[in-house]
């Protein structure tokens, strides 16, 4: 079989690579400057792409969206119609993500008065069993929106919004458990104290066995 004869030839600057398979050569071709540009891009972008997502950790990861997303639409979800409830406010208080964003909003907006571990200063402790205007989500939620100007607390409802007001007064009760005593009482600012001094619970005295305290 003579295929050198019926194969039509190529031009004469083709050159044609050495090897046969099957009496079947390939040119020697460039290839395109267009495909191989294109090629080089994709390398050089999934080579920046992977340094931005792996180092620069740019994209959330996706158990971390997901977890967020859930809280947000809980969050959404208690909150419809804006109306929250004890109920819903102490469901949120066990919600870890929704305590973090709390936090947050809580160490750069009210750590300053309330002091960044809730003991209190110049507005009240929050953590202890006493309260000005009564221990529920809702009452505290009400004077974080309010404030109460004259004795020195800001309103926050137009500062922060629902979302974040709803997030802090959730952070705030993560350190309370539901139906525990909460005792009307004024309170009076310790400015500066050190924390030790910071009024908590009477110290049971030390030969005297301490009686279990919830947990705070
Ligand atoms: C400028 C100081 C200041 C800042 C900032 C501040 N507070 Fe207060 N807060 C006070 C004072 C003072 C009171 C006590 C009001 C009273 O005696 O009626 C108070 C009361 C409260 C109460 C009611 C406590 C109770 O015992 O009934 C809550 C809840 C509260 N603050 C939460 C917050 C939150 C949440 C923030 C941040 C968004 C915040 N506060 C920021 C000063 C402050």
């Amino acid at each position: 079989m003579n295929e050198s004869e019926s194969a039509p030839q190529p031009p004469l600057d083709d050159a044609v690579r050495p090897h046969v398979f099957d009496g079947i050569q390939e040119y020697d071709k460039r290839l395109p400057n267009w495909w191989l540009f294109t090629l080089y891009c994709s390398i050089a972008f999934s080579i920046a792409y992977w340094i931005y997502v792996e180092k620069f950790e740019a994209v959330p990861d996706g158990a971390i969206a997901v977890q967020e997303e859930m809280a947000e639409t809980r969050l959404a979800a208690s909150g419809k119609s804006g109306e929250s409830t004890d109920d819903s406010l102490w469901t949120m208080s066990r919600d870890k993500t929704l305590i973090a964003a709390g936090k947050l909003t809580f160490d750069t907006t009210c750590a300053s008065c309330h002091r960044p571990d809730l003991m209190g200063m110049i507005g009240p402790n929050l953590r202890d069993q006493k309260w000005v205007h009564g221990g529920t989500p809702m009452t505290a939620m009400k004077t974080i929106e309010e404030g109460v100007l004259a004795k020195g607390m800001p309103p926050w409802a137009a500062v922060l919004g629902k979302k974040k007001i709803t997030e802090v007064t959730a952070y705030i009760f993560s350190y309370h458990e539901k139906g525990e005593p909460a005792e009307i009482a004024p309170w009076v600012p310790t400015m500066g104290a050190p924390p030790e001094a910071a009024p908590v619970a009477p110290q049971p005295s030390p030969v005297a066995p301490a009686p279990a305290q919830p947990a705070s």
